[in-house]
C-alpha cells in the first residue's frame, strides 16, 4: 500500500511510536522508557474517541489505521500497539499494510501467563471487543493446549481508570461484581488484558485473593520492543537521552493533568491532533 511503503526507511535515532485509545498505554510507554531510556518515543492517546472496547471491530480497525498513519507521519521507526482491543481487532490486517516493525500486547501477555501458571488455569480480563475476538484464548491455547481458560469482559473498568477512580468503593464493588466467577473458577494467573487495568491492580488483587498472579504485560511488551529493535538494528545511540512527546485527540489540559497522575510525574510536550484528518482511506476497506 503506497502510503505506508513510501515512509519506511527507518533510521535508528527515529522515535518509537506507541498508541492506545487513551491513557492506558502509558503503562507500556513507562516500561519501554525505563528499559530503553535512550529511545525517543511518540505517544498518541485517542482520548477523544475512547473507549475502543465497546465499539465494533470495523470501527476499531478504522481508528487503528488512523492512529498508525498518524504515527508513521511522525517518522517513527516502529509501532507499538499498546492497546489490547486494537491488537485484537486489527493486528492481522495492519501487518499486511505496514512494512515497519509492529509490536502488540496479546502475545507477550499470553507468554507471561503460560510461564506463570502452576495449576494450568489461566484467566484473562479485557474489553468486550478483546474478549469477543478470542485472541487470548487462541494465543494461550497455542502455547498450552491443555490449559483451562477463562475470560471475562469488564467494560466498566476503562471509564473508571480514565476517571482516576482506581481504588475507591465504586471501583471495589464493580471489581467484585465482575470477578466473582473468575475467582470461583480457581485460576492462579489472571492476565490484565487491557492496558488500562494495571491501574486497578490493587482492587483486582484484593477481589481475587492471595495466591493470584496478575500479569501486567507492559514489561513483556517492553522486552519484545527491545528484541525487535535489536533484530532490525534500530537501536538509538546509547549516549542519547530519550525524549518523550505526547499527542491526544482530546483536550490537552485534561490529558496532561490525568496523564501526569498516571505517569507519576509531570507530563510535558502534549499536542492536540485532529486524528480524523490523518485518515488515509486507501488502506482501510481493502480487507
Ligand atoms: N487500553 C485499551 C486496551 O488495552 C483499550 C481500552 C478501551 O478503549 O476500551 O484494550
Amino acid at each position: 500500500m503506497s502510503f505506508v511503503d513510501s515512509v519506511s526507511k527507518p533510521k535508528h535515532n527515529c522515535p518509537i511510536g506507541v498508541f492506545d485509545s487513551g491513557l492506558g498505554g502509558l503503562t507500556v510507554l513507562s516500561a519501554i522508557h525505563k528499559l530503553m531510556p535512550n529511545e525517543d518515543i511518540v505517544y498518541f492517546g485517542d482520548s477523544g474517541r475512547t473507549p475502543y472496547g465497546t465499539k465494533s471491530k470495523e470501527t476499531v480497525l478504522k481508528y487503528t489505521f488512523q492512529d498508525m498513519n498518524f504515527l508513521v507521519k511522525q517518522g517513527v521507526k516502529m509501532i507499538v500497539i499498546a492497546c489490547n482491543t486494537a491488537s485484537a481487532c486489527s493486528l492481522k490486517t495492519v501487518r499486511q499494510h505496514y512494512s515497519l516493525p509492529i509490536v502488540e500486547v496479546v502475545e507477550p501477555g499470553s507468554r507471561a501467563a503460560v510461564s506463570s501458571t502452576r495449576n494450568g488455569k489461566i484467566g484473562v480480563i479485557g474489553t468486550a471487543a478483546t474478549v469477543a475476538s478470542g485472541v487470548y484464548e487462541n494465543a494461550v491455547k497455542t502455547l498450552l493446549p491443555e490449559c483451562d481458560f477463562h475470560a471475562k469482559a469488564c467494560p466498566m473498568f476503562v471509564p473508571l481508570v480514565e476517571e482516576g477512580w482506581w481504588d475507591n468503593d465504586i471501583s471495589k464493588s464493580i471489581a467484585a461484581e465482575y470477578l466473582g466467577d473468575m475467582k470461583t473458577s480457581g485460576v492462579d494467573t489472571l492476565v490484565l488484558g487491557c492496558t488500562h487495568y494495571p491501574y486497578l491492580q490493587k482492587v483486582i488483587g484484593e477481589v481475587m485473593g492471595d495466591g493470584i498472579v496478575l500479569v501486567n504485560s507492559a514489561l513483556e511488551v517492553a522486552k519484545s520492543v527491545r528484541d525487535e529493535i535489536a533484530k532490525y538494528g534500530l537501536a538509538a545511540d546509547s549516549d542519547k537521552v530519550g525524549n518523550v512527546s505526547y499527542f491526544t485527540s482530546d483536550s490537552v489540559d485534561k490529558f496532561a493533568s490525568l496523564g501526569s497522575v498516571f505517569l507519576g510525574e509531570e507530563m510535558k510536550n502534549v499536542t492536540k491532533v485532529a486524528i480524523d484528518k490523518e485518515w488515509d482511506g486507501g488502506a482501510f476497506g481493502e480487507n
